[in-house]
């Protein structure tokens, strides 16, 4: 029976790999996830068979209300609403992790400073953190509190201090130094591990929110990893590691994508209006086009790129996108796609809704493949983005300076379809409205994106 167990482990950690490697592509994403699925289930299984279970009754009540909270969320939340989903479930993640580390630290009373010992305040440390930071993440993102930095004078110097405390309580409390009843010590270790998961969240704006929730993310999967350490299981430990590394990679793109190191996103206190001056914004004149107006420009020419960004995740318009898009192409009009890599609110974020709306991934093109090409381009449809093309990027003085961005601006003609002039998620006002080669076509990008369906089938 061990070995079957073992060997189900062993299977069940390549499918996760396996499942991982799949995601790499959209083709093939889906496929993977169920792969990562299938293997969940597999160690699940495994898992239960190898404990002796006493009393099935929690396991079930488990399974059914964890499935019908989980199915039910994942059905109802919004697309645009995915990130504080998943920092929701980071934090149930991290708070698991950190219960198993406790209730083993309270049945093995005087664990004293053996491996067990240390990955036993490692998951505590680790689980608490990604929970309390969590919910901070969840309450910035939903509005439940400001979203702008909350500073104090030398907060990094005291979030250092607590660290070192932390790690000092945690020291006493296996009997590597002083003393003291480890129990207490062991509860007052967790007070200021959960003390310091909000204090490093807080002063992070809510811009930023999404590198941070995939940041927690990769917590939970160590804090997992130091659980499976815990109580000895292998697939614990493994998948644990994999969520761990992935949530890094994955953080690293981010940071890459917005030209910031990990360190400015932790430290910088970047991301809020607090400080930006907001008066200038959209005050200049612009000239704008209805959806007449539009369909003929994109109609007659031989080049379109598309510039998909967050209105178009928030209006859903996708599936009018496709329909524009395809109406050009029977008109023998050239469209590509230009996915920016932190367009939207997510990685991946374009992908998956073009992906929805059927669009075929080799009509996507990554900023690398097409930047060079803008200048060639005869009209860029930009749709509800505004950080991802603002070229205030090049200027040394912007808040944004550096971040890579799609040069549409070097196109002979460019749309940009929004609400109005406010600007995106850095704050910032957007130059690109104001060119001689821009005309801003206002309104929701659902409707707008339905009238100019109409306008294009009616073009000669
Ligand atoms: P944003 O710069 O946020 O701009 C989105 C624009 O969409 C807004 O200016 C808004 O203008 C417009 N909009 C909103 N609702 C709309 C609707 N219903 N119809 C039409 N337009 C609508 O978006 P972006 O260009 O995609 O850039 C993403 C930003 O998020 C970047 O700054 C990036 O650094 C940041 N970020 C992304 C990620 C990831 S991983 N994707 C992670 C962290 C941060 P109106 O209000 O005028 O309509």
């Amino acid at each position: 029976m061990e070995t079957v167990i073992q060997l189900t482990y062993l299977l069940s950690a390549i499918l996760f790999v396996v499942g991982l490697k799949r995601l790499q592509s959209p083709a093939t994403a889906r496929k993977g996830n169920s792969l990562a699925a299938l293997a969940m289930l597999l160690a699940i299984i495994a898992t239960v068979l190898e404990t002796q279970i006493l009393d099935w009754t929690w396991i079930l009540v488990g399974i059914a209300l964890g499935g019908m909270i989980g199915g039910a969320a994942a059905r109802s939340v919004e697309m645009t609403a995915m990130p504080e989903l998943v920092g929701i479930f980071n934090a149930f993640g991290g708070g698991a992790s950190a219960l198993v580390a406790i209730a083993e630290f309270l049945a093995t009373p005087g664990i004293g400073a053996s491996t067990t010992g240390v990955t036993i305040l490692l998951g505590t440390l680790i689980g608490s953190v990604t929970f309390s930071g969590s919910f901070i993440a969840f309450a910035k993102l939903q509005g439940l509190m400001t979203g702008n930095p909350i500073t104090f004078p030398f907060q990094n110097a005291f979030n250092a201090l607590l660290f070192i405390a932390a790690i000092s309580l945690g020291a006493v409390t296996l009997g590597v130094f002083g003393s003291g009843d480890p129990q207490t010590l062991f509860y007052v270790f967790c007070t200021f591990a959960l003390i310091l998961g909000v204090l490093l969240v807080i002063p992070i704006g809510g811009a930023d929110m999404p590198v941070v929730i995939s940041l927690l993310n990769s917590y939970s999967g160590l804090a997992a990893s130091a659980a499976g350490f815990v109580i000895g299981n292998t697939v614990l430990i493994i998948s644990g590691a994999l969520v761990g590394a992935s949530g890094l990679i994955l953080t690293q793109l981010m940071c890459k994508g917005m030209n910031r190191s990990l360190a400015n996103v932790a430290f910088g206190g970047f991301g809020g209006s607090a400080g930006v001056d907001r008066s200038e914004i959209g005050q200049r004149p612009v000239q704008s086009a209805d959806a007449e107006g539009v369909a003929a420009e994109l109609g007659y020419v031989n080049s379109v790129v598309v510039v998909p960004g967050y209105g178009l995740a928030v209006a859903q318009s996708q599936h009018e996108l496709r329909k524009v898009g395809d109406l050009l192409e029977e008109r023998g009009v050239d469209v590509k796609y230009a996915i920016h890599p932190v367009a939207g609110r997510m990685p991946g974020h374009m992908n998956v809704l073009l992906a929805e709306a059927d669009v075929s991934y080799d009509k996507l093109y990554d900023l690398d493949e097409i930047n060079d090409d803008f200048g060639n381009t005869d009209a860029v449809l930009v749709v509800g983005a505004n950080d991802v093309v603002n070229p205030a990027a090049r200027d040394p003085q912007s808040v944004i300076t550096g971040m890579p961005i799609l040069d549409v601006d070097r196109a002979r003609r460019v749309i940009v379809m929004k609400r109005s002039l406010s600007p995106g998620f850095a704050g910032i006002d957007n130059d690109l409205f104001y060119m001689d080669n821009t005309l801003m076509f206002f309104g929701d990008a659902k409707e707008s994106m339905a009238e100019l369906v109409r306008e294009v089938r009616e073009l000669a």
